[in-house]
């Protein structure tokens, strides 16, 4: 019963990028976002609307949306935790906004700065706004399969905050191992939660791959029908305050082992390789992806 299709976000401008010790230009950023469009993405995730003292790398969040050549079918995202980054996210015109809640006190508190609760009433005109423009709001769950400083998270702790996004009016909420200590049985415990108060296709999955367990994870997943997924292209990424947490899932990955599995993404592999090659290029390293460095050896010099 595994889905024909998938849909996936690339978050590599954002989750990648924000966790970049040496600063990416906006020019280079907005590149990205055009190979990663070229190569098929209907979905990114282009910068986040934080605080620049927190996240200096995203900073030039206005600028980069300002610099996209916009292609029609593509939704662009970006992520806002509060009113404050709503409003200053509004003139950049996204398509879609994202705000971002954790299953773990601890790391809700060291993410953003607020308990659950009190993100929960941050999130909650901000979806209200958000609705009243006819934007789509999707809802991050981090730390579902783990935390850093609490540790084990349960299913009951991810499914409190689904409850409360779906409460609050997010039409989507995406399970997120933050720091890719979840296993596939595990992951679906916490996918079962969120199935349980959303369809199939308002649930998603964000699996970073610090103990290489997301391709099993997205497999996992795709057995309960899950057909949305986010992913990172050439595995950019980690979580500033997630020490140790690498990049997501490699899009890379995901799209052979999806392609494998003969399922329809719309995104041409050799393509979204030479995207990964252009940003690891950027950054003097080579991608974090089994799958297009097979591929670029193949290619040979
Ligand atoms: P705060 O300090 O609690 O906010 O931060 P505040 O309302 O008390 O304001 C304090 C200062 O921040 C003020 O400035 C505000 O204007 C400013 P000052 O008067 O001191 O000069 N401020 C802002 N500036 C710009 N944009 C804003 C904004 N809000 C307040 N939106 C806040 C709360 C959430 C802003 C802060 O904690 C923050 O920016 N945190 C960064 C969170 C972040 O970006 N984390 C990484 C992304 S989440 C992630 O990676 C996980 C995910 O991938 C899923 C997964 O893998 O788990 C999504
Ligand atoms: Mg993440």
């Amino acid at each position: 019963m595994i889905p024909d299709r998938v849909t996936l976000v690339d978050v590599g401008p954002r989750d990648g990028l924000q966790n970049e010790k040496q600063p990416v230009d906006a020019a280079h950023k907005i590149e990205l976002v055009h190979r990663l469009q070229a190569a098929g993405l209907r979905e990114i995730e282009v910068t986040s609307f934080v605080s620049p003292k927190w996240v200096p790398q995203m900073a030039d969040n206005a600028e980069v949306m300002a610099g996209l050549q916009r292609q029609p079918g593509v939704r662009y995202s970006v992520l806002t935790p509060n009113m404050k980054g709503f409003e200053a996210a509004l003139p950049s015109r996204p398509d879609e906004i994202v705000v971002f809640g954790a299953a773990s006190e601890a790391f809700s508190q060291r993410n953003i700065n607020c308990s659950i609760e009190e993100s929960i009433e941050r999130f909650r005109p901000v979806v209200q706004a958000a609705r009243e423009r006819r934007l789509k709001v999707r809802g991050a769950v981090s730390c579902a399969l783990g935390c850093p400083y609490q540790g084990e998270v349960s299913p009951d702790e991810v499914e409190r905050v689904v409850r409360l996004m779906k409460e609050i009016g997010v039409d989507h909420v995406g399970i997120a191992d933050t720091i890719g200590v979840g296993t596939p049985r595990r992951v679906q415990a916490a996918m079962e939660r969120a199935l349980k108060h959303y369809p199939v296709a308002d649930v998603s999955g964000h699996f970073h791959d610090t103990y290489g367990q997301a391709i099993g994870n997205v497999y996992a997943s795709l057995e309960l029908g899950v057909h949305t997924f986010d992913a990172s292209i050439a595995g950019l990424g980690g979580c500033p305050y997630a020490k140790g947490a690498t990049g997501n899932v490699a899009t890379e990955d995901v799209v052979f082992l999806l392609h494998g599995l003969g399922i329809h993404t719309g995104i041409d592999l050799d393509r979204l390789v030479d995207a990964g090659k252009f940003i690891s290029d950027v950054l003097g390293r080579k991608p974090v992806s089994r799958v297009a460095n097979a591929l670029l050896a193949k290619r040979g010099p």
